[in-house]
């Protein structure tokens, strides 16, 4: 019999990769607070409770979050009540019924001062709410629940949501001229290659405890920016030259501190013995292929 995999959060833009790359594996129950078989806000602790009960899942993947990065600065209070008490609903609620819990966590757990990326034994120093927030989330996941997996992401995009890439096109598709962040570095990740890595790690069943997982290489958001506008190029979706302007994080408004390098390094994953996920590059590419455009 398939062990049934509990997907909170499956309507965000990486829940439905993660749904998409489960449901051939496991018998999947979706929840969010609009569409899915159960509809669950995580800041409710007694429905949290009752629904992972009446579900009774093997395991259960995390994926819903206030991500709204400038949200989460101007409203904090909204920031920890989602992303910390939250994430300790759930891991309570899976403590309750023996569920195995795998939370999605952030790079921004870490100042990004370092200059050569960050591993899990890095001491996290957030900068920002929604990354002080999401280290509450880690620590409370912790202290509840033993059975738990947290994987660190970064400047994740995919095809089913908002995110930068998607935004880079618009703007060229448009023939407008881009201005974007040249001196913040991090890991471009696609939801995809993310999801497939969060599915082996389940079903080899890795050890507990925190994973980094990203693509390979690292990026400036102007360099992300460069090679979204290369590819669409390449691809006949833009016609014109579009210029792309490097400027740098004070020239952007923003009310969010944002780390200067935040590239994560995927120690633990390649001890698992797991294939580390492919570079950006390719990732990219094949981000750009699958568009619906
Ligand atoms: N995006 C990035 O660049 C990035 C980088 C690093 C880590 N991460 C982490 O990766 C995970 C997935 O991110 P994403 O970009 O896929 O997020 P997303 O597209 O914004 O989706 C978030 C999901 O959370 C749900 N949600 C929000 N508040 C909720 C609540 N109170 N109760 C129940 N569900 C709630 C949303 O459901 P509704 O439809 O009901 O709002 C949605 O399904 C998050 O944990 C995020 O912190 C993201």
């Amino acid at each position: 019999m398939k062990e049934k995999v509990l997907v909170i959060g499956a309507s965000g833009m990486l829940g439905q990769d993660v749904c998409a790359r489960f449901a051939p594996h496991f018998a999947l129950v979706t929840a969010s607070r609009q569409t899915g078989d159960v509809l669950l806000d995580i800041t409710e602790p007694a429905s949290v409770r009752q629904a992972v009960a009446d579900v009774a899942p093997d395991v259960v993947i995390l994926c819903a979050a206030y991500t709204d990065v400038d949200g989460c600065e101007r409203n904090p209070e909204r920031a920890y009540q989602v992303n910390a008490f939250g994430a300790g609903n759930v891991a309570s609620a899976c403590a309750e019924v023996g569920a195995r819990l795998l939370y999605v966590s952030t790079d921004y757990v870490f100042d990004g001062e370092k200059s050569d990326g960050y591993t899990e034994w890095d001491a996290p120093r957030p900068l920002n709410v929604y990354g002080a927030s999401k280290l509450a989330g880690e620590e409370w996941i912790r202290e509840v629940c033993p059975r738990h997996w947290t994987v660190r992401t970064a400047w994740l995009y995919g095809t089913g949501g908002k995110c930068f890439p998607r935004t880079v096109l618009n703007v060229a598709r448009r023939g407008e001229p881009l201005r974007v962040v040249s001196d913040q570095t991090g890991s471009p990740t696609f939801t995809w290659d993310l999801a497939g890595v969060l599915l082996e790690m389940v079903r080899q069943r890795v050890p507990y405890g925190t994973y980094h997982v990203v693509n390979q290489g690292s990026a400036t958001w102007y360099e992300l920016a460069c090679k979204v506008v290369d590819l669409a190029r390449a691809k006949g979706l833009i016609s014109e030259a579009v210029s792309v302007t490097p400027i740098r994080s004070g020239e952007w408004l923003s009310p969010t501190r944002r780390p200067a390098n935040s590239v994560l390094k995927m120690r633990r994953l390649a001890w698992t013995g797991l294939p580390l996920p492919r570079h950006w590059h390719e990732a990219l590419q094949d981000y750009i292929q699958r568009l619906d455009l």
